[in-house]
């Protein structure tokens, strides 16, 4: 089973109140990514869709899918209970809550059936170490999508100790200044990245995605440290 490493109940980079206004600030086009990822999705999917969010955390997205479409019905799957609650205020708030389930759990817990339309799993593969436990999470979810589905995957990369990681952090402090991320909060995130997160190399994650099942890999985003991945179930 992998579990999460940096686990968002207890011990968290942020607190979970201020994950969202810190997500906009630290993670470079956080909002904009999500519009790509959603354009992913709408470009391949129908009308009348279900879709798997892994690691919904606070409903960002869920609710972004929910409001744009209104016959897709979406299943968010997340550990974290108080990132749950906060979703699920969001999804109410939205008018969300007939299509939309949030379970709190893992991928590898949930039923094999119904098979999902599509899958996205955004900002959760990197807390998880590459010693079998990324590969599981990616296998997890193509089990329980259709043949042909989409798979959006949004992770940072790179290799830890390297250069060009190095000087990307460097690029990313820089970065924080300008978008007025406090200092305490991203000494903080890169403590946590440095002990909790696993970034790996844009390879390693092509040949995790074909080893789980997945095939028609495209980049479709990259912000600094972090790159985003379309792919389609084989
Ligand atoms: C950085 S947040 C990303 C949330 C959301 N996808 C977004 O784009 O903002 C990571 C989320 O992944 C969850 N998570 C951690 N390990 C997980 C796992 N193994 N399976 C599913 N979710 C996991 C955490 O509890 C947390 O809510």
């Amino acid at each position: 089973m992998s579990k999460q490493a940096i686990d968002f109940d207890k011990n968290t980079h942020v607190s979970v109140n201020e994950y969202d206004q810190s997500a906009q600030l630290a993670l470079p086009g956080y909002e904009a990514m999500h519009t790509m990822a959603f354009a992913c999705l709408k470009s391949r999917l129908p009308e009348v869709a279900n879709l798997l969010v892994v690691g919904a955390g606070t409903g960002f997205e869920i609710a972004k899918y929910g409001k744009a479409k209104s016959n897709w019905q979406i299943l968010g799957v997340d550990p974290s209970s108080k990132m749950l609650a906060i979703a699920q205020d969001r999804i109410n708030q939205s008018e969300l809550s007939q299509r939309v389930q949030l379970v709190q759990g893992y991928t590898q817990e949930l039923p094999v059936a119904p098979l999902y339309d599509g899958a996205t799993c955004i900002l959760v593969m990197h807390f998880l170490p590459d010693d079998g436990s990324k590969l599981s999470l990616l296998q997890s979810i193509a089990q329980r999508l259709k043949s042909s589905a989409i798979f959006v995957l949004v992770d940072a990369f790179g290799q830890k100790g390297s250069d060009e990681l190095d000087r990307m952090i460097s690029i990313l402090k820089a970065y924080w200044e300008e978008t007025g991320f406090p200092t305490d909060k991203s000494t903080k995130l890169l403590e946590n990245f440095n002990e909790g997160v696993f970034p790996i190399q844009e390879a390693r994650v092509l040949e995790l995605l074909q080893q789980a099942g997945f095939e028609d890999i495209m980049r479709f985003y990259t912000g600094l440290w972090v790159g985003g991945w379309v792919a389609t179930k084989s």
